[in-house]
């Protein structure tokens, strides 16, 4: 596994002139913002040693490395999902090759389900800490010790300056924001009724398919985290409507501007 990650992260240093601090990591239909970058270099996942090749409708699969505030920023648009078929290893490749490539800093966005009855559509949640209903875990296996420790401490996964920062530029821009708990489950399939009642008798305001295998690996890496969630639709059984995917797409388009200047907001003081 070291090796596929050494061979993937030389790879893009031997195309970069510049030593990014900053991962972004754009979730379904918010992938836009890296269209800000200025002084850009695109390197496409599939010309990337060992990179698995992203098959998601509205996800670009590259990234997009260069000027974003006055921050150096590698931006993953598209990432790998669990539902894919991919492997928990294949999915976190990418988080691993910015630790290798000195990135500290990790600003994750994601779609989800509204599972708390006090959010809307719309809303951006600060994730303050998450449930890992994927079934899976991405350290299993062998442990590279120069990443981290067997077994890594979860107390505080999405870093409390960072999350006060986040709500902070909500307030100043007045973007409505909310603060709750991401669970990810594996996916495809959307959630039943029965089960969302039982994720939120669990604590959990927000439920979606991806985010918690990268940020347990940047986690086990010492990284500091970001996690902000778009409410694009409320969870099965909230709302009397079924749930279509079209709707999760046309929500992230519309909170498009909104959206991008808070993770600039964020990305200029942090
Ligand atoms: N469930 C799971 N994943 C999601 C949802 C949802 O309701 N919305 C966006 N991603």
């Amino acid at each position: 596994m070291i090796h596929k990650i050494n061979e993937a992260s030389d790879y893009i240093k031997s195309k970069l002139d510049i030593e990014p601090d900053v991962g972004l990591i754009l979730g379904s239909g918010l992938g836009v913002l890296a269209e800000e970058i200025t002084n850009r270099t695109v390197i496409k996942y599939e010309d990337i040693p060992n990179f698995p090749v992203s098959t998601v409708e509205g996800h670009a699969g590259q990234f997009v490395v260069g000027n974003l505030q006055d921050k150096k920023v590698m931006a993953m648009q598209g990432r790998f999902h669990f539902y894919e078929g991919y492997d928990m290893e294949e999915i976190v490749l990418p988080v691993r090759v910015m630790y290798k490539l000195g990135i500290e800093n990790l600003l994750v966005t994601n779609a989800a389900g509204g599972i708390n009855r006090n959010f809307d559509p719309g809303n951006f949640m600060i994730i303050q800490d998450h449930l890992n209903l994927m079934g899976d875990n991405p350290l299993k296996g062998e442990n590279i010790e120069e990443f981290g420790p067997r077994f890594p401490d979860m107390s505080e996964v999405y870093n409390e300056e960072l999350r006060e920062l986040a709500e902070k530029i909500a307030v100043e821009n007045k973007i409505k924001i909310v603060k709750g708990n991401y669970v990810a489950l594996s996916g495809p399939s959307y959630e039943t009724p029965a089960e969302i009642r039982h994720l939120r008798n669990s604590g959990a305001d927000a439920v979606g398919m991806s985010t918690v295998p990268e940020t347990i690996t940047a986690n086990h890496m010492g990284m500091n985290i970001l996690g902000i969630s778009c409410i694009t639709n409320m969870a099965a059984g909230v709302l009397p409507q079924p749930l279509d995917h079209k709707e999760v797409v046309e929500i992230a388009e519309k909170v498009k501007p909104e959206f991008s200047t808070l993770i600039k907001g964020i990305l200029k003081e942090m």
